[in-house]
């Protein structure tokens, strides 16, 4: 398992390098909690205008702009605001903010308080998964030592009229608790649902109360920006795509790990061939690749090579996909993709709330059709009902885990027809191997 920068000086794995890096003793020797300071100096139009131009974009997989977000929280709003913290991470192939957490909780907590300073907010939420209890455990050590220190509680650092504290909350390990209005449903102790859409979080979140919920990488480059200044912390990437970004990549590659690198990193082959080390087997070759966690286009290896894709959002759009999380799942070619698709979806038909009918019945018609696939009663329309199916969910559907679900079958059967068409003419699938009918 590797963990490195690349094109650039570690930022926000700068404390993974550093022995102890997780306490607040060693934090503040390496400048922690400084940007804090400088924060409490500049009016909160300051800070939020840092965040803005940082062209910082939201780390959690939509990728909408954290200071544009933060400045529709109305701060005449007489009502309390929050600030939480999606760390559940539950997107299959991300295993990023994982290591933040674990390696560099204060940068976390001094990102919160940042946010919390700018936008008139005393209180603040990590909401993590059932699974990560053993990381809001790190989170919730950190956060004694920063209140003992007079860090976090009354008077933030001596500031008499800037008070804050913060406390972790654990979900029970659903996915669709990442959605950021089921995580305010389950945080104010409620079945994760969706909520509808407007109002946003920022104007009616938790309580009913303006709220900012914002990604754990999003929210640790928040000392970042303010310590560099915005602009030069978004000229480390590219104009739209600001900064520096964490990639989780798994699959058939040599070094799997947690990358950071510049925003427009090129390029995506060079990255998957030579700085993790290429593909795992060396007489295998790419066959896929999903870049940015499950929810995104999977791309076949012919929009990669030779095709200088930017690891940066536009890049990817261009080349047919998305960044999402970053987290990247690299396939080589004995994957079967129809078998690799059903696998994604029976995930998403276990995470559905049930809420929504083309959701739910929807997810639970492809798993039918999929089974049937694979277990050799595969017919020929099949990969066009699929598509029928993916119609009637994407953009259909009460939030946007129908879409996550739809757009991987959409873009397998496009990038990888011929592994479909093995399955639903020749009840094979493309490594030749039969169905294992029972
Ligand atoms: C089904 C679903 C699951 C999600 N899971 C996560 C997650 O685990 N972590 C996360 O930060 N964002 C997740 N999101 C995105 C959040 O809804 C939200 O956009 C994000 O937390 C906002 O933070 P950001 O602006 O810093 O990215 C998910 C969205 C959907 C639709
Ligand atoms: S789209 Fe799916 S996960 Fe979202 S509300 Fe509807 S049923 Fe629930």
């Amino acid at each position: 398992m590797e963990i490195k920068a690349l094109g650039c000086e570690p930022l926000s794995l700068r404390r993974v390098f550093i022995k102890d890096g997780h306490t607040l003793d060693v934090y503040r020797k390496d400048g922690g909690y400084k940007s804090l300071k400088k924060a409490m100096t500049m009016t909160q139009d300051a800070i939020i205008q840092e965040v803005k131009d940082s062209a910082l974009r939201g780390r959690g997989g939509a990728g909408f702009p954290t200071g544009m977000k933060w400045s529709f929280v109305p701060r005449d709003n007489p009502k309390p605001k929050y600030i939480v913290c999606n760390a559940d991470e539950s997107e299959p192939g991300s295993f990023k903010d994982r290591y933040l957490m674990e390696y560099d909780p204060h940068a976390l907590i001094e990102g919160m308080l940042i946010a919390g300073f700018a936008l008139g907010s005393n209180t603040g939420y990590i909401y993590g998964r059932g699974e990560y209890r053993y990381l809001l455990d790190i989170m919730d050590v950190a956060i004694k030592e920063a209140r003992e220190a007079g860090i976090l509680g009354e008077k933030v650092l001596g500031n008499k009229d800037f008070s804050f504290d913060l406390h972790t909350h654990t979900g029970a390990g659903a996915y669709i608790c990442g959605e950021e209005t089921a995580l305010l449903s389950s945080l104010e102790g409620f079945r994760g649902h969706p909520r509808m859409k407007p109002p946003f979080p920022a104007i009616e979140g938790l309580y009913a109360s303006p709220t900012i919920v914002n990604n754990v990488e999003t929210l640790t480059s928040i000392p970042q920006i303010i310590e560099m200044g915005g602009i030069k912390w978004r000229d480390l990437g590219t104009e739209k795509s600001g900064g520096t970004k964490l990639w989780s990549i798994s699959g058939h590659v040599k070094k799997p790990g947690v990358y950071e690198l510049p925003m427009g990193y090129a390029d995506m082959e060079k990255f998957i061939m030579k700085d993790c080390g290429g593909m795992l087997r060396k007489d295998k070759d790419l066959k896929a690749v999903i870049p940015g966690g499950s929810s995104v286009y999977i791309m076949n290896a012919g929009q990669i090579i030779g095709q200088n894709v930017t690891l940066d959002y536009e890049g990817l759009v261009a080349a047919g996909s998305m960044l999402g999380t970053g987290g990247m799942m690299v396939m080589d070619e004995t994957v079967d993709i129809m078998e690799s698709t059903k696998n994604l979806t029976e995930f998403y038909k276990h995470e559905s709330c049930g809420w929504c009918t083309p959701c739910r019945e929807g997810t639970d018609w492809l798993v039918k059709i999929f089974n049937r696939i694979s277990t050799g009663e595969g017919r020929p329309e099949d990969a066009q009902l699929l598509l029928d199916i993916c119609d009637n969910m994407e953009g259909k559907s009460f939030c946007p885990l129908a879409d996550a679900a739809a757009w991987p079958i959409q873009s397998a059967i496009r990038q990888f027809p011929g592994d479909f068409k093995k399955w639903l003419f020749d009840n094979v699938s493309s490594n030749g191997v039969k169905p294992n009918v029972q």
